[in-house]
């Protein structure tokens, strides 16, 4: 089995896809071997323990994003020894060495179709605030590869979702979660397990054979 390290910092309703997933139609051959938290107070980590999955607290109160990206490091390798980390509404900042460290090998689900409403101070129900201040009508969510730009690495999948008249930012992360983020996560990991992705030239590739195997 392949080994996944899922990093988290809130209520984990991606986490539970990847779960649910996992027992339902299964990863790919991959399995989560572990959940990190950025926060002792997420909900994650509940919904962790429920499964059975082994949880930790890596908080980063005092330390700088290359100091937090080492822990990281030393944890994964001492405990986890991860083949794929997936970033599932993990809201710190990797230091350019992890992501270089792990290089196509960390995944992130974003809510939005990048590149718009994407990178710095763009994160939960801001991404879904400055989507309506826009007036657009469709967003949806992206999985992408990460590097060391915010929401910059080599695009996975994406999704669009329609956007209502009258939606709140509330109302519109819940359709984005429901109809795009909690399917597009287990599909990318599951491409990700079965080695039908690769990236050339900043732009992934997805193996059809073996997506389908
Ligand atoms: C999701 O919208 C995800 O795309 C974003 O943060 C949110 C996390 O939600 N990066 P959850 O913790 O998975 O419920």
């Amino acid at each position: 089995m392949l080994r996944i390290a899922v990093l988290v910092s809130g209520g984990g309703t991606n986490l539970q896809a990847l779960i649910d997933s996992s027992e339902k139609e299964g990863l790919g051959g991959g399995e989560i071997a572990a959940v990190v938290s950025s926060r002792k107070d997420a909900y994650a980590l509940k919904r962790a323990e429920a499964a059975g999955i082994k949880g930790y607290v890596l908080s980063g109160k005092g330390l700088t994003t290359d100091e937090y990206g080492s822990r990281l490091c030393e944890l994964l390798e001492n405990e986890v020894k991860p083949e794929l980390v997936v970033l599932a509404g993990f809201l710190k900042v990797l230091s350019a060495g992890f992501c270089k460290k792990y290089e196509n090998r960390i995944i992130n689900i974003h809510p939005s179709l990048i590149p718009s409403f994407c990178g710095d101070g763009m994160y939960g129900l801001k991404v879904h605030e400055a989507a309506l201040a826009k007036g657009v009508r469709v967003s949806g969510a992206t999985v992408h590869f990460v590097d060391a730009v915010t929401d910059g690495g080599p695009i996975i999948l994406q999704k669009a979702v329609e956007v209502h008249e009258g939606d709140t930012p509330e109302v519109l992360q819940k359709r984005i979660m429901d109809e795009a983020e909690h399917i597009l996560l287990p599909r990318a990991v599951r491409l990700f397990c079965k080695g039908a992705l690769s990236v050339k030239d900043g732009r992934v590739f997805i193996d059809e054979n073996k997506a389908e195997e």
